[in-house]
């Protein structure tokens, strides 16, 4: 075998099994460890840089491996022991640093020329016996190390397990991606938590609750796809960023998941996960003793049904014998449950673990219990107290495989919440954080919003339970952040970890809008290591997705850093939850909606005030639910935080803020500075022009142009809703105030008509025009100084129909467009409501103005204004 460089030939492709490879003489003269566990030897070459890729789909994400400097680097890939995974990881390797491998096979020996050596603790000790075994890391850790050693130079890349090796395969690779320098490494990383699982909420028959990027990767038809090759690139995906199982199903799951008949479908998933380290988990549905298993039972404390868990477990895992473990949502939001038999959690979850005890399997039982059904009247009742309610009672009666897993806040992934209270009460029970990828209240992929620092500020968040909570295993004293609480590190746990709802799709760049896989990335990176800074994951992620140029990572970290804050102030500050429609699809405004029933996320705005009192003295008490530490922060008013204000306290619009503002004229403010602000994401992508490949750019600039229309509908129906309701003035009188502005209602109309729309507050002045007839139109005389106009057409685009407008300037066409997006409405209201923006129209007074629509399907061509501003 002979360097490529040299320019010698190559043998055979990538399937490294288990032939003998011989070591060529001029590379292995003198071997080391001959007698030592099996060495391969792979040879790889080098390709040349791509400096702009055209037409990037975002399939690779930030696996890319564009513009990797590898000059300095072997060309050798030596893969020692027999493991599937140390496998997998020698062939990325070889396919990220040579696009494809050049020579391969078993060897006996360790190549007397510098090399890539992979392999788990024990095959690579006994290659290099004066490698100190203190250095060895726990868990899934890995230890990237440099060593000279007769006559040649090894990049040692070790895991404890196999799943290290490649965890530390993907780092290696992350670095050289990033540019950094891997000529000297002593690196050694363990991971913070055992688990670190990402959740699928895919159907069978092949949808996703709330997926926002294509269908499932996993299921189709209610069966497992026969083609799987997305869900190996995922898995692929998701070791590369330490993730080690993933749920595959729904948590409001089907029973027909551990159907007899289905187990060996799933074990057709097990298989594509394998090779990456991935284990395989499932969410049950409680009820699937009777519903599969034919009982007339499923109370957990039946012997039949343990019987019939066992028997299902079992069966599991002689089909997949690396099987992950189950989630389970029970007695929440209309599942099956062991309240239905008087049983607890404990009863349920316990019957479960049991079974899958022996298997070394995990159940995950989440803590998001509720009651959906509360008296809104009741201004005792409160939905953020459920959690702490049903599970504090019973810390310490799980099984010690089994592990809660509590949403990070106590309501439901809302663009703002403290940190659930139950992370600080159950010190004799295994916890794990659920964060959301998908982003369900923040902008479900359309809107910009890069979690990590939201995640940041939660886990980071000290639950201040020291000297409050004292556990069977150890008392504590010291910080106790949720970081360090859900990796099992305070209270001593075996278990705990993280999960997130991730809800990849078909679509081709896996999550939709481009930055949305920052949010993948951010999530494993977070779990691995909680400690990173949102700035470092921000601009690891640029770099191996976007590339180094320094404007390009400085520009896409700032609009990444601010990307939450700007989203919370047009759609919830002040911890007023995410102001959107909470009965519909969670999208756009919908400020009433979540008023007046038993869904519990209410914000009890009224004339006089606004905000849910969860105080101890005259509110809820959820406050109380926090250690006495915590309390200090938020129960007073003097010391409560302005961000959460609302979600503490029902106060008066004429508050004063820490900030000086009153509580309403900090609503508009925010509103209209986050609309701008969402305005200048756009401009700072466009000075990116001509430095990201063309199809990431205009990709990434149509759902930044369409978050800047959508921002503007946030704005207007929160600051209209607040105003009427409050009666109070904005102070800078913008509200209801829009020179700009001609109202389709008053325009010239031709087949339209005019329309009330609901909640009043998503159509500006509360009316839209509908179209009916199959063409119609709309026009208005000019009155404006002449000049050159950026023309700004509010119109809805439903999904029932794509509706074609056109705008004519005295009669002469200047733009036309079809309303072909796939909003999540069939209605016109605050999903639907989008902007079409036509820049550069020349207009001079008298010109007339006219918009024609073509309806189409359920969809009338509807308009709501048209704004127009001088440029
Ligand atoms: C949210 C979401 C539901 C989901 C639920 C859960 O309420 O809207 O679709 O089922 O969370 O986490 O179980």
């Amino acid at each position: 075998m002979t360097d490529v460089r040299n320019g010698s030939s190559q043998q055979s492709a990538v399937g490294v099994q288990s032939t003998q490879v011989r070591a060529d003489a001029r590379t292995a003269k003198k071997p080391l460890g001959a007698k030592g566990p099996k060495v391969l030897l792979c040879l790889a070459l080098l390709v040349a840089i791509c400096p702009l890729c055209a037409g990037e789909t975002g399939a690779e994400a930030w696996l890319r491996y564009h513009d990797l400097k590898t000059s300095s680097l072997p060309t050798l890939v030596a893969a020692v022991g027999n493991s599937n995974v140390v496998r997998t990881a020698a062939n990325e390797l070889i396919h990220a640093l040579a696009g494809k491998s050049k020579a391969q096979g078993p060897a006996g020996q360790l190549p007397a020329k510098d090399a890539f050596v992979l392999g788990t603790w024990k095959d690579i000790h006994a290659l290099f016996p004066e490698l100190p075994a203190a250095r060895l890391p726990a868990g899934d850790g890995f230890w990237l190390k440099t060593v000279r050693s007769r006559g040649a130079k090894y990049w040692l890349i070790i895991g404890r397990t196999d799943r290290g090796v490649l965890y530390a395969t993907f780092s290696l690779l992350a670095r050289i991606g990033q540019q950094k320098d891997v000529s000297t490494l002593d690196d050694v990383q363990t991971p913070s938590a055992p688990i670190r699982w990402v959740s699928e909420w895919d159907n069978l028959d092949g949808s996703i609750e709330r997926g926002y990027a294509g269908r499932s990767i996993f299921f189709d038809n209610d069966a497992v796809r026969a083609d799987l090759t997305r869900a190996g690139q995922y898995a692929r995906l998701l070791a590369s960023i330490g993730i080690n199982g993933c749920a595959i199903n729904n948590v409001n799951a089907s029973p027909r998941i551990v159907a007899p008949e289905f187990i060996p479908q799933l074990a057709h998933v097990a298989d594509v996960f394998r090779p990456w380290g991935v284990k395989l988990a499932v969410s049950v549905d409680m009820s699937s003793p009777m519903v599969v298993g034919g009982l007339k039972t499923f109370d957990p404390l039946d012997p039949q049904v343990a019987a019939w868990w066992q028997h299902t477990v079992d069966e599991i895992y002689r089909q997949i014998p690396d099987f992950g473990g189950f989630v389970v949502k029970a007695d929440s939001e209309g599942r099956s449950g062991p309240s239905q038999y008087g049983r607890t959690a404990a009863d349920a979850a316990n019957v479960i673990a049991r079974a899958l005890k022996p298997h070394r399997g995990i159940l995950m039982y989440r803590a998001f219990v509720y009651n959906h059904h509360l008296d809104w009247r009741d201004m005792k009742a409160d939905r953020a107290r459920a959690a702490y309610d049903y599970f504090h009672p019973l810390d310490g009666k799980f099984e010690d495989n089994v592990v809660i897993q509590i949403k990070y806040g106590p309501i439901d992934f809302q663009v703002r919440e403290p940190a659930s209270p139950l992370f600080g009460t159950m010190p004799n029970t295994s916890q794990a954080i659920e964060l959301q990828v998908t982003q369900e209240y923040t902008g479900q992929q359309r809107h910009l919003v890069f979690l990590a620092p939201m995640w940041k500020e939660i886990l980071d968040f000290d639950m201040h339970v020291g000297t409050a909570v004292v556990s069977r295993r150890s008392s504590v004293v010291g910080k106790t952040p949720v970081k360090d609480i859900v990796s099992g590190k305070v209270w001593h746990q075996p278990l705990g970890g993280f999960n997130a709802v991730v809800n990849v799709g078909l679509d081709e760049n896996w999550l939709g809008h481009p930055f949305a896989m920052a949010n993948l990335y951010g999530y494993g990176r977070l779990a691995w290591n909680p400690n990173l800074s949102s700035e470092q994951i921000a601009e690891e992620w640029i770099r191996l997705t976007f590339g180094s140029s320094p404007q390009v990572v400085s520009t896409i970290s700032k609009m990444l850093l601010s990307s939450w804050h700007i989203y919370e102030s047009y759609t919830g500050p002040l911890g007023l939850q995410t102001l959107t429609g909470i009965t519909g699809p969670h999208y756009g405004p919908g400020i009433e909606s979540s008023e007046r029933n038993g869904w519990g996320q209410w914000h009890r705005a009224d004339s006089q005030g606004v905000g849910m009192d969860r105080t101890i003295a005259t509110g809820t008490g959820f406050i109380g639910q926090y250690a006495p530490f915590a309390q200090k922060i938020y129960e007073p008013l003097a010391n409560c935080p302005d961000d959460l204000l609302l979600f503490i306290r029902h106060v008066p619009y004429t508050h004063v803020l820490h900030s000086g503002k009153t509580v309403i004229q900090q609503i508009y403010d925010s509103h209209y500075d986050g609309a701008t602000q969402t305005a200048e994401l756009v401009a700072q992508w466009k000075t990116l022009k001509g430095q990201i490949d063309e199809d990431r750019y205009s990709a990434t600039l149509k759902r930044l142009e369409y978050q800047a229309g959508h921002a503007i509908v946030w704005r207007d129906a929160v600051v209209n809703w607040f105003n009427r309701i409050s009666g109070i003035p904005d102070a800078q009188d913008r509200v209801g105030h829009h020179p700009d502005r001609i109202e389709a209602e008053n325009m010239q109309l031709s087949g339209y008509a005019p329309i009330d729309v609901t909640p009043w507050e998503t159509a500006s002045g509360g009316k839209a025009v509908a179209c009916t007839q199959t063409e119609c139109s709309a026009s208005f005389q000019f009155s404006g100084s002449s000049g050159t106009y950026l023309v700004a057409i509010q119109y809805f685009d439903q999904n029932n129909g794509v509706s074609k407008y056109q705008l004519f300037v005295n009669d002469k066409i200047v733009d036309s467009w079809a309303a072909d997006d796939h909003l999540p409405s069939d209605k016109m209201n605050g999903h639907t409501s989008t902007r079409h923006v036509t820049e550069g129209v020349a207009l001079k007074s008298g010109d007339v103005v006219r918009i024609e629509g073509n309806p189409d399907g359920g969809e009338p061509a509807p308009l709501d204004y048209v704004e127009l501003h001088r440029i």
